[in-house]
């Protein structure tokens, strides 16, 4: 067995460099404004976590990695577009991400918008074009099937209006679970699947693998959850200690702390058994599990 977190480190230099490649043609094309405020979101230094997770699932399933990065991209626009959003003055109203002002203070709201509109549609694109130009043109389309479900209005979107919905309730456990199954669960285990269908994983595999992606995404968000308040700005690279005043339907908030704690072991529990079957060659994926339940920021 390799180093795995040396794998994931090459994996996410690999998106690192692969990000500017599929937007558009070339990103000279973009209105200078707009150009600049999708290079400043997505060169702020996010985590890569969706696009490694997909990538990581690619080579479990025999794929080719390099043949699959307009996908990994993909979502990590799409990922990216939601963050802008969820930043905005009328959502959570926020004026750090990755340890930078947001793209809405560092440009203006009517550009912020529009980068997040801009990132979602060439994400779409870019599947797109890799379909028509690969060899699999059915695995690509059912992947990008698979992230449309997963971002769109019964997906992320879809969690984020109740996210935004239970600010004005009081939001109870069934609340909580719908939004971060929808806001964060969706698009992880829509990495993992969709990681599954590009590199040619039997149908038995690819259902195994959403699985693993959603309970990983759910323990991504009880874990955000849990260092609103107990991380640092300095770790997060936004602010914390804010979910609870702004009434937001959290984990640590319906349930408490210690309870939240005890969930996120059992979702790292449930998501290390979805890769049982897989053996020793889940190392990497198993690794990323590892990551998200020590996590700081
Ligand atoms: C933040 O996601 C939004 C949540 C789902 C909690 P990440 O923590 O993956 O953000 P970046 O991409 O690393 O900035
Ligand atoms: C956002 O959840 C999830 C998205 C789909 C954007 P949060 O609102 O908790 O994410 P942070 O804390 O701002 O990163
Ligand atoms: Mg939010
Ligand atoms: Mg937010
Ligand atoms: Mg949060």
């Amino acid at each position: 067995m390799g180093d795995v977190s040396a794998e994931l480190s090459k994996r996410r230099e690999r998106v690192d460099a692969a990000l500017p490649l599929f937007l558009g043609h070339g990103v000279c094309a973009m209105p200078d404004r707009l150009r600049k405020a999708v290079e400043y979101s997505l060169t702020a230094g996010g985590k890569r976590m969706r696009p490694v997770v997909l990538l990581s699932a690619v080579a479990l399933s025999g794929g080719d990695e390099e043949a699959t990065l307009p996908f990994a991209c993909a979502i990590e626009y799409i990922h990216t577009y939601s963050l802008i959003h969820d930043d905005l003055p009328a959502m959570d109203d926020d004026d750090f991400r990755r340890g930078r002002p947001t793209c809405h203070k560092a440009f203006d709201e009517a550009t912020a918008i529009l980068a997040g509109d801009a990132l979602l549609t060439e994400a779409f694109r870019a599947m797109g074009e890799s379909a028509l130009a690969g060899r699999e043109p059915g695995r690509a389309l059912r992947a990008l099937s698979m992230l449309a479900r997963a971002a769109g209005a019964s997906g992320m979107v879809g969690g984020q209006q109740l996210d935004v919905d239970a600010e004005r309730t009081r939001p109870g456990e069934a609340d909580v679970r719908a939004i971060h199954e929808g806001k964060t669960a969706a698009l992880f285990s829509a990495a993992a699947g969709m990681g599954a269908i590009l590199g040619g994983a039997s149908e038995e595999a690819i259902d195994r693998m959403c699985g693993y992606g959603r309970a990983l995404g759910l323990l991504f968000q009880v874990t955000d959850d849990i260092l609103d308040e107990t991380g640092s700005f300095e770790e997060m690279g936004k602010a914390v200690a804010k979910d609870r005043g702004r009434g937001k339907a959290t984990w640590p908030v319906v349930y408490g702390i210690d309870a939240s704690v005890a969930r996120a072991g059992s979702l790292r529990d449930e998501a290390l058994a979805g890769l049982v079957a897989f053996g020793p060659e889940a190392e990497a994926l198993r690794e990323i599990v590892r990551v998200v339940s020590v996590r700081r920021g």
